[in-house]
């Protein structure tokens, strides 16, 4: 494997909690040791589903210091940037197709104080993050199409993965490597292997019933693959 700057971390995705029990799900899954949250914020028109805005950051704020990582599947996340910063979010990652200017988002993101992410999409290049590398703090890799919790891992993802490694090391880049979509214990092996140092899991998490048990298992699961 080529070199891993930034160890590994969970980062379990609200989209999956019953809502009725939000504080006492998230504080399972950081009694867990969970490093992160993840919050897929989606419009009804990047994705077919609708979910969070800022509102959520805020709470969430209000439950814990641990960074907050908001994965915006909405068109012109431009418009997002001030408020989530002004909510408390910690890591602004968005998707290339939805803005105009990729990298004047970036650079905002980062200006308002948060680290600043390129999400891409099964069938989105790796080119599009080339082209901003020295700009990113986080590079994420959709394992699935987005816009729903709890679909499977694509098996093409783990090639991409490997190739989005050896593009971070070439340029030697310390972004953080991110991999979301049907993260579970039989899939975060290879998606650790090939390189990815940051793990999203929203069903994987919230529906097991344990959720410190389960952000457990998928960090013992990575190490087993080191
Ligand atoms: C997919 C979202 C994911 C989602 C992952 O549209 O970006 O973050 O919550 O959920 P699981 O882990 O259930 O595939
Ligand atoms: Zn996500």
């Amino acid at each position: 494997m080529t070199s891993m700057p930034n160890g590994i971390r969970i980062a379990p995705s609200v989209l999956s909690i019953d809502l009725a029990r939000l504080a006492d799900q998230v504080a399972r899954a950081l009694d867990g040791g969970a490093e992160w949250l993840h919050v897929d914020v989606m419009d009804g028109r990047f994705v077919p589903n609708i979910t969070f805005g800022a509102n959520m950051i805020a709470a969430l704020r209000k439950m814990t210091d641990k960074p907050i990582d908001a994965h915006l599947m909405v068109v012109e996340p431009e418009h997002y940037i001030e408020p989530f910063a002004a909510a408390g979010a910690s890591v602004f990652t968005f998707h290339p197709e939805a803005t105009v200017h990729v990298q004047r988002q970036l650079e905002a993101a980062k200006k308002r104080g948060m680290l600043a992410g390129l999400a891409l999409n099964p069938g989105t290049p790796l080119t599009y993050a080339e082209e901003v590398i020295g700009d990113l703090d986080l590079l994420l890799i959709m394992t699935v199409n987005p816009g729903f919790g709890g679909q499977s891992y694509l098996p093409a993802s783990t090639d991409k993965i490997s190739r989005a490694r050896s593009l971070l090391t070439a340029h030697r880049s310390q972004a953080f490597l991110e991999v979301d979509g049907g993260i579970t214990t039989q899939t975060i092996g290879a998606a650790h292997q090939a390189g990815a140092d940051t793990f999203v899991a929203g069903h994987a998490v919230f529906a097991s019933g344990d959720p410190a048990r389960e952000v457990r298992d998928l960090r013992r699961r990575c190490l087993v693959t080191v």
